[in-house]
């Protein structure tokens, strides 16, 4: 699966540079990319799938502990029923096709997302490949399927608040640490940096809970386009960024 040694790869980066423990990604400009080649959308989001190989091996390479991918959010469901239905088969297909890839690398996959709602067969390759590789060691890959920060948010409340109901949580428990525990992937850390390929400057609904204090890199290439050397650009942005979390800067306390 690997494609670019690990070293070449981490050699584009100052040797004090510090890799993000978690990556998001909001996979934008499919649509745009095939649109601007008079090809399907679908044929976007089958380009799509390939930069998402490349970077899922990158960030593998580079030692980075999770990377999180937006493929399909609660608000896709809107889309023409074919672009719908062509999402779904993708994702199932690639990740039938990549589940041995994932295994031979070390990769962990979780799936965050309200998976009941899903196509029966798909819910099955999710529940599958996090079974197969929940034993591995290297890269979580953390894939946001019919995922909506919103509702995370809310899945989370009636959770909190069933065993409030059932006496097992009091109201006066609820903080930060408690609300976090409930959300979908309680056992990861927050994301460091967030990147938008694609140009829009919003979140769009993602993880909104854990990008309280994330870094935001939004880059104007369409993300069939992105490459590794996006990736290191956007680590090298990261490493420009005084990340204080409310904080003064340091030096001025
Ligand atoms: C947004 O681009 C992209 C999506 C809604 C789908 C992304 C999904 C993949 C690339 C599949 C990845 C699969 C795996 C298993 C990793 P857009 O269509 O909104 O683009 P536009 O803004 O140009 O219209």
């Amino acid at each position: 699966m690997l494609s670019e040694p690990a070293t070449d790869l981490i050699n584009k980066l100052p040797a004090d540079c510090e890799i993000p423990r978690h990556i998001g990604i909001v996979m934008d400009g499919n649509g745009r990319w095939a649109e601007q080649r008079g090809l399907s959308r679908f044929d976007g989001h089958l380009e799509g799938r390939k930069t998402a190989q490349r970077v899922v091996e990158a960030c593998a390479s580079l030692g980075v502990e999770v990377l999180s991918l937006y493929a399909f959010s609660v608000q896709n469901w809107q889309r023409p029923t074919p672009e719908v239905e062509g999402l779904m088969d993708l994702i199932e297909t690639a990740l039938r096709e990549e589940l041995q890839a994932l295994v031979a690398n070390d990769v962990r996959f979780v799936a965050s997302g309200r998976r009941q709602e899903l196509p029966r067969s798909l819910q099955r390759i999710l529940n599958e490949v996090e079974q197969e590789t929940a034993g591995n060691q290297g890269l979580t890959l953390n894939l946001l399927v019919n995922y909506g920060g919103r509702t995370e948010i809310v899945d989370a409340a009636r959770n909190i608040a069933e065993q409030v109901a059932a006496g097992d949580i009091f109201p006066a428990d609820i903080d930060e640490r408690l609300f976090a525990n409930y959300l979908y992937t309680p056992d990861l850390p927050d994301p460091d940096l967030v990147i938008r390929p694609g140009g829009e400057m919003r979140v769009s609904n993602f993880l909104l809970w854990e990008i309280a204090y994330a870094e935001l890199v939004v880059m104007p290439v369409l993300w069939p386009d992105f490459t590794t050397d996006h990736l290191i650009d956007a680590i090298k942005e990261y490493n420009t960024r005084e990340r204080r979390f409310g904080r003064l800067p340091a030096g001025d306390d």
